[in-house]
Parts: C-alpha cells; structure tokens; sequence
C-alpha cells in the first residue's frame, strides 16, 4: 500500500540549513512576504520555528511559547501541497507544546478575507476575539485582521 505522504511527514526545528527553502516558500505565497532578515532574526532570536519535512520543506510555523501567552507569527505551507493536513499537524504540535509550557493562551491574527486560515483556525478551537482595522497591506491598500485566541484552560 502506497503511504500517504502526510502520515510520511516529520516535523522538526527549523535550522539554518532549511531557510532558502523556507524563504523561497514564503515569497511563492505572499503578495507582501516576510524578509529574509526578519525570517533569519526568528532563528536567531530562538522563537519555536518547525518545518514539516525533512530535506524537502512543505511548510513552516514561527511561533513563540511562553509558560504564559504563546503567539503564532507564520504558518505557510507549500502552495502545491495545501489541503493535505500539513497545516493541520504544524497546529496540533503547536498547541501540545504549548500545553507541556503551561500556556495559557494562544494568540494569533488572521486576514479578514483569508477564509482557508480562518477555517483552519477555528476548527482547532481559535476563537475571534477582536479587529485590528486596516492591520496588512494588500494590493488595493489595506485589509482588516481578525485576532484569535486559543483558550488552553478549558
Ligand atoms: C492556511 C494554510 C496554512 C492551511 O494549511 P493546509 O495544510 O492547507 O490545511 P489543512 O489541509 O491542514 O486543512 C485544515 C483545515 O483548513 C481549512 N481548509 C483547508 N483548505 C481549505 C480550502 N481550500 N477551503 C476552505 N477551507 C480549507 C479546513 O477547515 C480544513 O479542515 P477540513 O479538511 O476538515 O475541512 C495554507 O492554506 C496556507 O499556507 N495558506 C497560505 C498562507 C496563509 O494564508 N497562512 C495563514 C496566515 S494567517
């Protein structure tokens, strides 16, 4: 029987070595991406970077857990691999070590107009919890962001 390549993927800390890779994934799926220096200064500055895959990248999570509030900063994967539950296992690891951190909450902005990640999100129990007006660029100028929450407590 053939695997199915989710049940196939590790995910792992990002290093060094995986940035090209995730660069060249960030810029394939944003029209505003992060920089490579802002990219390189999450490693460097020890946020909880994981990849999923190992020498190929299909997609990444910059996060920082704390034993109190936990924040997602970046979850992207590959454009030709969505839809295959690789965001959904970056999510799940996400909120178990957040959990072995004691978090109590995990918090994280959305595009008003991205339903995909908004879907995502609230299937893992992110509730809306507020907006931030005109919060990213788009093309037309600029767009609201629905910040989520996550409730570890209950
Ligand atoms: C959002 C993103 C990370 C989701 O990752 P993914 O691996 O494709 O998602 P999964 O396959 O794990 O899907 C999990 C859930 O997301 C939602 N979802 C995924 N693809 C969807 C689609 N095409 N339409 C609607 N909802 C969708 C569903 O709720 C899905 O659960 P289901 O399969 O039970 O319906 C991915 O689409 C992505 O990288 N998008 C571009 C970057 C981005 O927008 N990042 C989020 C910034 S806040």
């Amino acid at each position: 029987m053939i695997a199915r390549l989710i049940e196939t993927i590790e995910i792992r800390k990002m290093t060094n070595d995986d940035l090209r890779q995730v660069i060249d994934i960030e810029n394939k799926s944003y029209d505003f991406p992060w920089s490579e220096a802002v990219i390189k200064d999450c490693l460097v500055n020890n946020y909880d970077c994981y990849v999923a895959g190992q020498d190929n990248i299909f997609g990444y999570m910059i996060s920082k857990i704390t034993n109190q509030d936990s924040h997602i900063l970046n979850l992207t994967i590959d454009s030709d691999y969505r839809g295959q539950g690789i965001g959904s296992n970056l999510l799940d690891l996400m909120i178990k070590e957040c959990k072995l951190h004691r978090s109590n909450y995990i918090y994280l902005e959305a595009r008003v107009t991205n339903t995909i990640a908004r879907n995502l999100y609230q299937k893992f129990g992110f509730r809306s919890i507020g907006v931030r007006k005109n919060y990213y660029r788009n093309k037309l100028g600029r767009e609201d962001a629905i910040v989520y929450r996550r409730n570890l407590l209950i």
